[in-house]
């Protein structure tokens, strides 16, 4: 990475603002998957090590630019402080001068979180003058908020015009230095695996990915696109009739890097409950849906990436959310799982959510914490957070 991080200044005394991307479920008022907090922990514990004072600020949710209560930052900062395992102080806002007041009373070694900054409509509008209120938060900025990198808003990017240093946070490190040296430098074989719904939010990935990779292994909802363009029959099966054409185009120009499902797991319903059947892909009978891949394809793809030294997975196989349909995401981690000598990568989301449901995490190299953020990294796109950051 080309970009300092926070080892490359002297943050001893100062208050140091950093964003982090604290978007996490909430679930009775209380944190229900605490992933991002803390993959956040070595930046913070850091800081807190080296005597400065922590001013952490991160968006929740959508609550389009005013006060939502359920999308307050306070059941963070409880889970925050239980696990840092000393006091976070959570503002009511995270600009003005009651926030100003607060933070500059701070010692080194406290930390304080401001409120939702999407409780402003300012935020997501990258304004300046808003910018500039919490860059005053702050004695140095650090960007610890990969999943939020791709989103250029007044925390990610508007505070850097005022406020420098502006350096990259462990987290945000690690996750360019993983995904970055797998579309830059990867061992090969270099597999990649993609699924999920809809292949139009994969074009750019495929795209970019193609010329990189030994292969790449198609699953998912996005599969049933790829059929149609071939002209099998895919009953109820959701296909994205408007991405047909792009589909057929990228089996034209793909060659034979890029694989399908022979087989599939459908559904006579979309529900959990719902009668299976494997059919092979070309004969999905009417009425019925793909929902997951078939043991053809799970030996199919378990064969190639047992010679994979780097391998880089995004969206899950099937409906993983029903047990019925969740075979081929969890086999697919469990062959990630049993590589031993390469670079396993899950992209964010929901392929993240799977791997951990299959109780496989420990063994993957690196689950992103972006989901968004991730997919356009591996499209090739700059992402405004970092590109903001100082050059080392
Ligand atoms: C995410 O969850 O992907 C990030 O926190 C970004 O959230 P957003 O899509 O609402 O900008």
């Amino acid at each position: 990475m080309n970009k300092k991080t926070i080892t490359d200044i002297d943050v001893s005394g100062k208050r140091v603002l950093v964003r982090v991307d604290f978007n996490v479920p909430l679930q009775d008022g209380a944190v229900a998957d605490d992933r991002r907090i803390c993959a956040a922990l070595p930046t913070i514990e850091y800081l807190l090590k080296h005597d400065a004072a922590v001013v952490l600020m991160s968006h929740l949710g959508r609550p389009k630019g005013q006060v939502v209560d359920s999308l307050k930052m306070d059941a963070v900062a409880v889970r925050l402080s239980e696990l840092l395992h000393r006091p976070v102080k959570k503002l009511d806002d995270c600009v003005g001068d009651a926030v100003e007041t607060a933070v500059n009373a701070m010692h080194p070694g406290e930390v304080i979180l401001l409120e939702n900054t999407r409780f402003h409509p300012e935020e997501k509008k990258n304004d300046p003058q808003f910018a500039a209120q919490l860059a005053k938060l702050g004695e140095a900025y650090v960007n610890d908020a990969f999943g939020s990198a791709h989103r250029a808003h007044a925390s990610t990017v508007g505070v850097t015009d005022s406020l420098r240093p502006a350096v990259a946070g462990f987290l945000l490190g690690k996750e360019l230095d993983f995904l970055g040296d797998a579309l830059v430098n990867p061992t090969p074989p270099f597999l990649a695996i993609l699924g999920g719904a809809k292949v139009s939010d994969k074009i750019g990935v495929i795209e970019n990915l193609l010329p990189k990779v030994d292969a790449l292994l198609i699953g998912g909802g996005m599969a049933n696109t790829f059929f149609a363009a071939q002209g099998l029959p895919t009953g109820d099966s959701l296909v994205e009739a408007d991405a047909i054409d792009t589909a057929k185009a990228l089996l034209e120009k793909t060659g034979d890097k890029l694989f399908l499902p022979v087989d599939a797991v459908i559904a006579d319903k979309f529900d959990a409950n719902a009668e299976a059947r494997v059919v092979p892909v070309d004969d999905v009978p009417d009425g019925w849906m793909i929902l997951d891949i078939g043991p053809a394809t799970i030996a199919h793809y378990s064969n190639r990436l047992a010679a994979a030294k780097t391998v880089v997975w995004n969206g899950p196989m099937g409906v993983f959310e029903f047990p019925r349909f969740a075979e081929g995401t969890f086999a697919i981690a469990r062959a990630l799982a049993d590589l031993k000598d390469a670079i396993t990568i899950i992209g964010g989301g929901d392929s993240a959510a799977a791997v951990q449901q299959s109780g496989l995490a420990e063994k993957i190299s690196h689950i992103s914490t972006g989901g968004g953020a991730s997919l356009e990294f591996l499209e090739g796109k700059t992402l405004p957070g970092v590109a903001a950051l100082d050059d080392k």
